[in-house]
């Protein structure tokens, strides 16, 4: 556990511990705790997504590990040479992160996957250490609006300064790092077709062009 992240017990948000003790009970083989981010603090790529799905990231304790959305996002990630193994939705199959690291705005399963903003705001002290923790940092993909908005709270920035729009990049010169925007890769927006994969891997591809570039 690095300095950014919660205690496995933290009890910030009063809903959140009650929701964790819940599934503590109900299924007791879950993580069931704050996720911790996955991938080296050394990485110029941050993903931030949302928040843990129950039966994914909450039962397997890696973000987005066994959630659709990792189904999206690993293996674009993997395609475009920035990871390596084979990603199979358990946090021991060997897949490893190249030049990337991934966390949430909010680190415990909220019920129905709907953090409240006082929980965000709880939680934004976490994104900021990690933010900041993170030395060779150029770009952040927030994948949803929620994240995006936490992402410029943590760099202490206002919501005018960046309108979240998919595909978006915006250059912060003072934090030295350019935010780029992406639909969250959720089954909703998948299955809508918000979202498409290869809408997801032009993003993917997007951030590799800014990191080459330098
Ligand atoms: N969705 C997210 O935003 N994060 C996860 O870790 C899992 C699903």
């Amino acid at each position: 556990m690095s300095f950014c992240e919660p205690k496995k017990d933290c009890e910030l948000c009063e809903r959140l511990g009650i929701f964790r003790n819940i599934n503590r009970q109900k299924f007791p083989q879950y993580y069931n705790g704050p996720v911790p981010a996955f991938g080296e603090l050394g990485a110029e790529i941050l993903v931030v997504g949302l928040a843990p799905g129950l039966n994914g990231a909450n039962q397997t304790g890696r973000p987005f590990t066994n959630d659709y959305a990792g189904d999206v996002l690993y293996p674009i990630l993997k395609q475009n040479g920035l990871a390596r193994g084979e990603y199979q939705r358990r946090k021991d199959d060997g897949y490893e992160l190249c030049n990337v690291r991934i966390t949430n705005a909010v680190r415990c399963v909220p019920p129905e996957n709907k953090p409240t903003t006082a929980e965000e705001k709880n939680c934004r002290h976490f994104l900021a250490a990690e933010i900041a923790a993170m030395p060779n940092l150029k770009v952040i993909l927030s994948l949803g609006g929620i994240s995006h908005k936490n992402v410029l709270q943590a760099l202490g920035l206002k919501q005018s300064q960046a309108k979240f729009k998919h595909g978006a990049i915006h250059d912060l010169p003072a934090q030295k790092i350019k935010l780029v925007d992406s639909y969250h890769t959720s089954r909703y927006n998948i299955n809508t077709g918000v979202l498409t994969y290869a809408m997801f891997d032009e993003v993917i591809k997007k951030i590799k062009e800014l990191i080459e570039r330098g």
